[in-house]
């Protein structure tokens, strides 16, 4: 059943990571139960943010959490940034997709974003800090763009050993598959 959804994380370097996302057309119950089961696949693995590549779907929606608990979870669907300022600030990140890696991003500090609840309803906000930054990396998602893009060339060598890992997990999983679900 569609209200019964459990969506496993999708791990870097899975193929769908690297597609632009499309639209959210229907805001229906099965949207809602993409929602709700990206939520719970979030707080499960004690993330503050999830976009939907990560659960293997190429739609426009993320999720956030900036402090990890269900009462600050928010919404984006199909989410557009609208304008970054403010100063630009370098933090460490991490992403669900890339288990145990932390690299430093620069980033501005602030963010506009218009989206649209899971209901259909357009929302603009500003954001700054923390929350900025978690939308800004979701975001990135959308698009195609993962955490190895924006880390530097030294930390792509720092942890070049634990990518590697990464890559050979992805296909011996991949190979293990019977051809036809590749
Ligand atoms: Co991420």
């Amino acid at each position: 059943m569609a209200d019964e959804l459990h969506f496993e994380l999708t791990l870097y370097p899975a193929p769908v990571l690297r597609r632009p996302a499309t639209p959210v057309t229907r805001f229906d119950a099965e949207l809602a139960a993409i929602v709700r089961a990206m939520i719970e696949r979030m707080t499960d693995s004690n993330g503050v943010g999830l976009a939907a590549p990560q659960v293997g779907l190429k739609k426009r929606i993320l999720v956030s959490s900036p402090t990890g608990e269900e009462e600050d979870v928010r919404v984006f669907c199909n989410p557009e940034i609208l304008e970054r300022s403010g100063p630009r600030m370098v933090f460490e990140e991490g992403c669900l997709s890339f288990p145990g890696i932390f690299a430093e991003v620069e980033r501005h500090d602030v963010c506009r974003v218009k989206a649209y609840t899971a209901l259909g309803e357009p929302f603009e906000e500003t954001f700054d800090g923390f929350a900025s930054r978690i939308l800004q990396h979701e975001h990135d998602h959308l698009e195609g763009i993962l955490l190895v893009d924006r880390m530097s060339a030294a930390d792509k060598v720092r942890h070049k050993a634990a990518l590697d890992e990464l890559v050979h997990e992805y296909e011996r999983r991949r190979d293990a598959r019977p051809a036809g679900k590749r």
